[in-house]
Parts: structure tokens; sequence; C-alpha cells
């Protein structure tokens, strides 16, 4: 049971893993560098305890070794336990905890947490766990078992997700669902500050400081079967391919061409009167998330015509940022447990802004801290490339900007063209996933590159972004987006007959500007792979291979031209052997700063 679970948060980190059970009086483990699958034949079926914690590390305080993996323990082997976060007094608890006399096997911060709780165990397992969490700094979510109490677990969270499953007799904890998801449905997501005791007959949820908090478990609405590969190599495949119907829940009950409508339920929270006076939109995000801020960026200027800005949710904290009741700022994350991206909303809301989070998990810290928002409702993303995330966020931005446009101004033409249009797009993108063999027959161009340049202009230029993140996080290729027409304020100085240029060449009221740069890149010999618009027969003579998506408004554009940029990393990925749901150094969600 745990090594399936763990298998299932895999691709939340995936340097090492270890396990630990209660079992004959005592605390049986075992940890490896490398995969879950390599744990398992180890483990073999040795153990058979009914009491467990198991882990899958992403490496911060120390290297990537078997002492440094999870669990670890005190030094009487009596207490362990796994720890997701980082403690930020480190150094000062290590030096106390030295003097002590205690001997430090690793180099980790989560190993003093089970010093720390030795030092306090006088029998009451919770009291000396609470003793020990007064002095910790930073963000934990722990698992903790003892011998002292060989029935009970121990759940604690502080600023790094933990949830419960509520079985029929037998209890979960995790730092997400898909790991217990096949055995219950029922769920309880702790909040920070709080903790909780697990034993064969009952649990209870309490805070540190041992007050019991009642709560009512949630239900999780998707089905097991989204958390399976489902046929398809890779998740990020078929995660790729669920975009018509990922997108077809985004857009369902917010979005009626027949009646006109669209609308996030998740804002009413701010009434018309605010969202027609705001000043100011911030939309801050992480990575792939980030791209979509700078899609909805360019809806939200074009269709509502209020000043937006995007931040880097790890630059936003940091640079005291000007916010405040007349700015409504939007956060998105898939996972909605980013580090940088929830310090960004906690600073948005100290300042008294409005704020609004975009998000996919539900029950998601930042879902839950935002308040107002909505969910992308794409359904749980495991590949490590983010994918569906990202259309159906770019989703949920159209539709706000079309509500926001409503009420301030925007044609009412403009307007139904947009709608009309965005209920189309799932449908669409099933025809541009069509062009999938002509996507592999270009994967030869990048087999043997080591570099790659991505052009887009307007609303593309994001999209070439999001292009190249795809291509180097997964095949390690090094690609480079940039605004088509600052190509000549530099990159072209690396376009040669090895340099591979994949431009975005839709024919919007930029492309004709767009064919002029294809000529630049031309005249120096470069490799072009176009992505242009069903009907264009331009193009076709001017590059080495063009995919051609449907023609659709110019501002819906990005939901087709990603689809092919996205492939086109999968199948490079692929060719080069790479391991693409989980490509080196990365994890899924970063709950670190
Ligand atoms: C790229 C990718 C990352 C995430 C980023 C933010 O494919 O997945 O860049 O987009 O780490 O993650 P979330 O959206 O969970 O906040």
């Amino acid at each position: 049971m745990l090594l399936e679970g763990l298998k299932r948060l895999e691709y939340r980190g995936y340097d090492s893993a270890g396990l630990a059970v209660i079992q004959d009086g005592a605390i049986q483990s075992e940890k490896v560098v490398g995969r879950v699958s390599q744990l398992d034949e180890l483990v073999d079926d040795r153990f058979t305890g009914v009491l467990g914690i198991a882990h899958t590390r992403w490496a911060t305080h120390g290297g990537v070794t078997v002492p440094n993996a999870h669990p670890h323990f005190d030094e009487k082997h009596r207490i362990a336990l796994v720890h997701n976060g980082i403690i930020e007094n480190y150094h000062a608890l290590r030096e106390l905890l030295l003097k002590k006399g205690h001997k430090i096997v690793s180099e980790t911060d989560s190993e003093l947490i089970a010093h720390l709780i030795a030092e306090y165990m006088d029998g009451n397992v919770v009291a000396a766990i609470q003793r020990a969490l007064t002095h910790l700094e930073g963000t934990f979510g722990l698992l903790i078992l003892t011998l002292e109490d060989p029935n009970r677990l121990i759940a604690v969270r502080q600023g790094s997700p933990l949830v419960l499953g509520i079985g029929d007799n037998e209890y979960f904890a995790a730092s997400d669902v898909s790991a217990f998801a096949q055995h219950t449905r029922q769920v309880v997501y702790l909040r920070d500050g709080e903790m909780a005791e697990l034993t064969p007959t009952g649990y209870r949820t309490m805070t540190f400081a041992d007050r019991t908090v009642v709560r009512r478990p949630d239900e999780i609405t998707w089905e097991i079967d989204a958390i399976e590969k489902g046929g398809y190599d890779h998740f990020m495949l078929k995660e790729i391919f669920e975009q018509p119907s990922a997108l077809r829940n985004t857009l369902a009950a917010r979005v009626r061409a027949d009646q006109g409508l669209a609308r996030l339920g998740g804002i009413t929270a701010y009434s018309d009167d605010q969202l027609r006076s705001l000043e100011r939109v911030i939309i801050s995000a992480c990575g792939t998330a980030w791209h979509a801020a700078l899609v909805g960026e360019y809806m939200l200027e074009e269709l509502a015509r209020v000043p937006t800005e995007v931040e880097y949710a790890s630059e936003f904290r940091y640079r005291n940022p000007i916010v405040g009741e007349e700015t409504l700022a939007i956060f998105i994350s898939q996972s909605g447990e980013t580090a940088d991206t929830l310090a960004a909303l906690r600073e948005a809301k100290a300042k008294g802004a409005h704020v609004m989070g975009i998000c996919n998990v539900v029950g998601s810290t930042i879902a839950t801290e935002a308040g107002t928002g909505s969910y992308t409702h794409a359904g749980p993303e495991i590949g490590v490339a983010s994918t569906k995330a990202f259309t159906t966020q770019m989703a949920v931005m159209t539709i706000l900007a079309l509500q926001l446009g409503h009420l301030r101004n925007l044609s009412l033409e403009t307007y139904s063209t947009i709608l009309n249009d965005l209920v189309k797009i799932p449908d669409l993108i099933e025809r541009v996933l069509e062009t999938d063999p002509q996507v592999r027959e270009i994967v030869p161009i990048f087999e043997h590159t080591t570099n790659c340049l991505y052009l887009g202009r307007g609303i593309n230029f994001p999209i070439a972004l999001e292009g190249a993140l795809k291509m180097k996080e997964i095949s390690y290729v090094h690609a480079e987006g940039y605004p088509a027409a600052e190509m000549k304020h530099g990159p072209i100085a690396l376009i040669d007959e090895n340099m591979p240029v994949v431009v975005i060449a839709i024919q919007d009221p930029v492309y004709d500007k767009v064919i002029s740069n294809i000529e630049e890149i031309r005249a120096r010999k470069g490799r072009i792979i176009a992505i242009a618009t069903e009907g264009d027969d331009r193009i076709a003579s001017k590059v080495e291979k063009a995919i051609y998506v449907p023609r659709v408004a110019p501002l819906l554009t990005p939901f087709l031209t990603v689809v092919p940029l996205q492939l086109l990393a999968y199948h490079v990925a692929a060719a080069k052997g790479c391991d693409i749901d989980k490509p080196r150094n990365l994890a899924k969600s970063v709950t670190v700063e």
C-alpha cells in the first residue's frame, strides 16, 4: 500500500525514496537513491506491519544520498518521520542538538525534527511532538510514527500540503490525495497550524496547541482513471490529448454561446460595481502558469481595457509592489501549492488588494487562502510538464476578460465573436491533435541539436515562451522564446544552418511582419518550422515544415498554436529516450521558495 501510494506521488519528487513500518516491536525501514521501483525491488514482500510511512524526495538540504533520504530517525530508532518543506532555523537547531550530544547522521534539516521530538518524549507522543513544533521555523508537512505508541500516526501541517483519507477502518495521510484515492474518496484537508492523530479505530484533528478542530470530510470528485495512464506511454501525452475534454469541463456552466453568457461563479464575492471600477489587474504565477498569465494580460487589456501587469511570483513579494484596493491581484497555480505564488498572494492580501486564485487542485492552499477564485477543472495533472493545466488556465482568463469586458464597454459584436469561438475551442483542439503524425516528422530536426529558438508575436509571444519551456524541460534541448521582432536585436547572431527556429506565423494582424521575420531567418539559412493557419498557401514555400491549425479569432489562437509545440517537445524527448514524466531536477509542485 505504501509503495503504491509512493508511485502515485513520485511525480512530486523523485531523487530518492524510502519507507518505514512498525513491525515486530521495531521500526523497520529501507531507503534508496533512485526511483520508487528500485525501493520496491529492495523491499519485496518483507514488510507486513499495519502502520507505516513513506517518502519520495526532491533534495533541498543535503545531496542525493541514502542517509539523506527519508524516513529519518532519532538516535534510538524509536521515532521515524518523513518531512516535506524546509526548516529555516536549521543551523541553530543543529548546533543545539550537537551540543546536547545528539549523533546526527544526515545533512538534512528533516532529521533534526526526529531528534528534537526525542528530547521531549516522556510517553505522551502528541505532547512531545507539540513541544518540539514550537522550536521549528519554516515549512513542514510531517508524518511521524513512534515505538512509544505503535498504533498512532501523527500528521502535522505548516506550509506544506497534507490531506487525510478517511477509509473503512483504515486511515491515510499524504501530501496529495492521489496517494490513497483508490482506497477512499473521503478526505479531510488539514490547514496550516493543524495536526492529526490517526489510529486503527479513528482520527482526531487539532491545532498545535491541542485544541480539537472538527471538520467534515470532503469527497473527491474525479474518477480513479484520471490518475492512470489509460493506454498512453506517458501521462504528458495523455494530458495533451485530454485537453479538449479538460476544456469542456472548464467552460461548462460558465460559458453559453446561445445565451451570450461568460461568467465565473467564483468571483461573485466582488460586485459588478467593484469589478467595473477596478483600475488595475496584477497577475502573478510561476513557470507555465506565468505564461498563461501573459496570455491573460493580452486578453484583459484587449477585451476589458483594464491595465494589466504580470509578475513572477518569486519577484513580486520582494519588491514592495504597489497594490491596493483598486487592484485585482490574480494568482494562477495548477497545484495551488507553489511556495512563491502563495507568498505573493499573502503579500497582495496584506496590502488590501482584491484577490482571486485560479487553481486546478481542489482544496489546495492557494485556492483556500485566496477565498475567491475559480478552479480550472482540468482533472489531476501528473506529468511534471504542464499541458492541460495551461490551456484551462487560459480558458479561465478568457472568461474573466469577457466578463470584465462586458461590464466595461466591450462591444457586443466582439463579445459575441470571442464567445462563439471560445465554445468551439475544444473541437478545434481535437483537429489540431490530428497533426500529431506531421509533428513527429519534424523530430529529426531537433533530435541532435543543442539549441533552438521559438518566435511569436502579440498574444502568441507567450506561446513561444511556453513552447521553449516545454522543449527544454523535458528534452534538455536549450530553447529560447522571443518576440519575433526582437530577434534582430541580438538572437539573430545565433542563426546558422544548424539552428532550428519555430515560428508561430498564424494569419492575424501581424502576419505580414512575421513573414518578414521569416525572411530574415531564411537569409541566414536557419531551419524554419512554422505553426500556420489552415489555408495559408504562402507559407509552405518559405519554411522547411509547416503545421497548420484551424482559423479562429486571433485572441484565441494560443489555444491552438500551443498544442503542436507540446507535441513537438514530447516527441523530441521520446526520441532522445528522456524520462518525460519525471524530467531531471524537476518536481511537480515546488513547495519551497
Ligand atoms: C512547466 C511547469 C512549471 C509550473 C510551475 C508552477 O511545465 O510545470 O513551470 O508551471 O512550477 O506550478 P503551479 O502551476 O503548480 O504553481
